[in-house]
């Protein structure tokens, strides 16, 4: 499975429920957090967990993996509070800071991790990580669209030229620091555990909205009226 479609439909999916949310009160707002904080558990984890360890490994993709790990943790901070926080002038207030750190993480993903991962990653290797993200998703009881589990072109020609099961090939040589090869299959605890969350908080503070084209037509509206007027917002503890 395509990893990047996997998880940008993900995001088109984070950035319905916000919507929901802000035109939502009372009981419907809260039901609707729930579904954005399921949502975003599920999604952090499978990239926590299989897509960003195979990207840390190479020194082309570990700087913005390793940024990654850590705006995930601002995000999880947030939505602890909201969750446990009664709805309020502030609770509207922090939700917007979360909502601006995800559309700023979500851009850097788009518009800069993926790119390099496809230069970091083989098609093998790439589509081997959508199919255990797709698994793990699955088992975490998050369903993934029907249409996303179709082959790919490229996994249909593979298929077609050296049968159903290709073995993988090894892992693309990086000029990781560590000097370790790439595996697809990586399964390391992410480092966002151990991390800073000041450190990263800081980080955010001082780091504008990646300036890249998105290309998902169904945000892209969006995502260019953010541009124009939203700054990078600090998630500041309160
Ligand atoms: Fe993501
Ligand atoms: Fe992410």
């Amino acid at each position: 499975m395509n990893p990047y479609e996997l998880l940008k439909n993900d995001h088109e999916k984070v950035s319905k429920l916000f919507e929901r949310i802000e035109s939502a009160s009372g009981k419907a707002k809260l039901a609707a957090f729930t579904k954005l904080k399921d949502e975003l558990d599920v999604h952090m984890l499978v990239e926590e967990t299989i897509f960003y360890p195979a990207l840390k490994q190479a020194a082309e993709t570990r700087d913005i993996t390793l940024e990654s790990y850590e705006e995930h943790q601002v995000v999880k901070d947030l939505l602890a509070e909201l969750a446990a926080a009664k709805l309020s002038d502030r609770w509207d207030a922090k939700f917007t800071v979360l909502k601006e750190n995800i559309e700023h993480h979500v851009d850097e993903e788009e518009d800069d991790l993926f790119k390099k991962a496809k230069d970091v990653l083989s098609s093998q290797q790439a589509e081997a990580l959508g199919d255990q993200m797709a698994a793990e998703k699955e088992k975490q009881g998050a369903p993934v669209p029907e249409e996303l589990k179709k082959p790919s072109l490229f996994q249909r020609v593979v298929n077609t030229v050296f049968g159903e099961k290709t073995e993988k090939r090894p892992a693309k040589k990086t000029s990781a620091k560590t000097g370790a090869r790439q595996t697809s299959t990586a399964s390391s605890k992410p480092s966002s555990k151990n991390g800073s969350k000041k450190a990263s908080s800081k980080k955010s503070a001082g780091k504008k909205k990646s300036a890249g084209k998105k290309t998902s037509s169904k945000t892209s509206g969006a995502k260019k009226a953010r541009k124009k007027s939203a700054k990078k917002v600090t998630a500041k503890k309160r």
